[in-house]
């Protein structure tokens, strides 16, 4: 009896620990989405992970150092010159100053634009993280800034520093892949 007893315990704090498992899996957010502290830590982390300071911040001369935080994500004016003509990574704190937040997740749903900015990949992205990134921008402190350089339609040279994106064929090169 004494034994049949202590087996019941221990069945129902099996039964106890299962339960606190299903609340754990319940408390699992659905959708796929960075969590932090803030919205803000979320959006500091997801710009340096997927890279957007690497076209929307200016990188400088090899070896400078890098632009602080502070002065971040305000576009640049050298051009990228391909097939698709010219294309200059803008300024974001403009345009997040200038959009509300439900309309920065809609262009990040919507827009497809002309590389090299990597629009699936933004488009891919769980609204939430979308608005944290809008949220960390809008927190950089400092003045918006100015406006980069409208694009160019293919052929049309820049008249602006530009990293050149056409492919070049060495003498007996295999065709690309
Ligand atoms: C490889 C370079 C590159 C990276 C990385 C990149 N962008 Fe861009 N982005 C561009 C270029 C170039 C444009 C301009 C495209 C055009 O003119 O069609 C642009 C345009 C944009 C625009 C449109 C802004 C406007 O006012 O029209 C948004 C929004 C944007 N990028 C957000 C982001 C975010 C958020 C990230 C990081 C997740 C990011 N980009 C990463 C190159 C890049």
């Amino acid at each position: 009896m004494r034994i049949s007893m202590w087996t019941a315990g221990l069945a129902g704090m099996a039964l106890l620990g299962a339960c606190d498992n299903a609340q754990i899996r319940v408390a699992t957010p659905d959708a796929t989405r960075v969590v932090a502290a803030t919205d803000i830590e979320a959006g500091r982390y997801l710009v340096q992970i997927t890279g957007c300071n690497d076209c929307h911040t200016p990188r400088g001369a090899p070896g400078s150092p890098p632009v602080p935080e502070a002065d971040s994500l305000r576009g640049t004016g050298v051009g990228f010159y391909g097939p698709w003509g010219t294309t200059y990574a803008a300024n974001l704190r403009l345009t997040t100053a200038n959009l509300t937040e439900d309309a920065w997740v809609d262009m990040l749903s919507t827009r497809d634009a002309r590389p090299i900015m990597p629009w699936a990949s933004v488009r891919a992205m769980d609204d939430a993280d979308k608005r944290a990134i809008y949220r960390y921008i809008r927190s950089l402190p400092g003045e918006p800034g100015e406006a980069v350089p409208d694009g160019l339609p293919p052929g049309q040279m820049p008249t602006t520093p530009y990293e050149d994106l056409n492919i070049k064929m060495p003498a007996g090169a295999p065709p690309p892949r």
